[in-house]
């Protein structure tokens, strides 16, 4: 009863919702759920200040999602005054324009800004990133936080779904390329569908303000979620796989504030059905 009257809510305003970023992956799926929002891909740039607050003069939008971020975790280590700019200043300026135009902000953060130590993290731990890309993605929680009170910041993490680079793609893709494939089976988390996750993001843009951590239900390793999408896969240790960035042992979202979504392995089902494959295990 009570998501029959958010539902009605978003539609009505749709047309002045603004979503950032529409051309990385989480930004296509919501061109699926969210049609009739306005959408701006890399023509929008998040690192201008000006740019952005004279859009969001013009648009008056009621919603802002920004899905825009740079993502590259391993480049991170390498362009960190960049990932400093784009996923820790650039949400504080669309914070600010939110905070002048009266619009209430949605924005992404991630499983990284926690230390991996803990098997799983409530919404009100402490973050503590081991890497530059967490560290750039904290200053953005901590940016938009500074600046106005009406945001959702909603942790996220392991993205999957069409129209982006992520690991089912990649499986898929080495699995054909090598006879086996070595994936780590010492960090632990939770996949999340980005469908799943687009659609339940327009229903938390109508609940309170704060911190949310939004995954699909279940936890695995990077080698059992590998398992369940190609047969050639053998497990290995982070040790053995040379990475710039340091990855958290364990990134367990606990979702403690929204009913969860459904378990990864139905959502994975569902996305390789759409890529016309057979799911491998249930
Ligand atoms: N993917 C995951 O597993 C994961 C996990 C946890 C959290 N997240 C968060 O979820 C959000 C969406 O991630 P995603 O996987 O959809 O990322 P994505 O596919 O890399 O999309 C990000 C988009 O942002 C664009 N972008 C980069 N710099 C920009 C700038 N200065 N101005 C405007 N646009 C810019 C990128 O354009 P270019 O491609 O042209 O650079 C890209 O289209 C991000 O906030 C990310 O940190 C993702």
């Amino acid at each position: 009863m009570v998501v029959a009257k958010i539902k009605v809510t978003m539609q009505q305003n749709d047309h002045r919702t603004i979503i950032l970023g529409a051309n990385g992956m989480l930004g296509h799926a919501f061109q699926i759920v969210c049609p009739q929002a306005l959408f701006f891909g890399r023509e929008v740039d998040i690192t201008d200040e000006a740019g952005i607050r004279s859009l969001f003069r013009r648009l008056q939008p009621s919603l802002v999602i920004n899905a825009a971020a740079y993502t590259d975790v391993d480049g991170c280590e390498d362009h960190s005054e960049h990932a400093f700019l784009v996923n820790g200043e650039g949400p504080g300026y669309i914070a600010g324009a939110c905070r002048e135009t009266g619009a209430s902000l949605v924005h992404f953060s991630t499983d990284y800004i926690f230390d991996g130590d803990k098997e799983g993290y409530l919404e009100s731990d402490p973050p503590h990133p081991i890497n530059t890309y967490g560290q750039s993605k904290l200053l953005g929680e901590e940016r938009i936080r500074e600046t106005f009170d009406d945001y959702r910041i909603v942790r996220i993490s392991w993205l999957f779904g069409p129209d982006g680079r992520n690991f089912v793609d990649t499986m898929l893709r080495l699995s054909k390329e090598q006879e086996t494939v070595r994936v780590v089976d010492d960090q632990v988390g939770r996949p999340t569908y980005t469908r799943d996750l687009a659609a339940k993001v327009l229903l938390l843009a109508d609940e309170a303000p704060g911190i949310y951590h939004v995954t699909n239900e279940g936890t695995c390793s990077w080698f059992e979620f590998a398992r369940h999408i190609i047969p050639n896969v053998l497990p290995c240790t982070s040790d053995e796989i040379h990475r710039k960035a340091k990855r958290p042992r364990c990134s367990v979202l606990l979702n403690t504030k929204t009913a969860p979504l459904r378990h990864w392995k139905e959502a994975l089902a569902e996305y390789l059905t759409l890529l016309g494959r057979e799911p491998r295990e249930r």
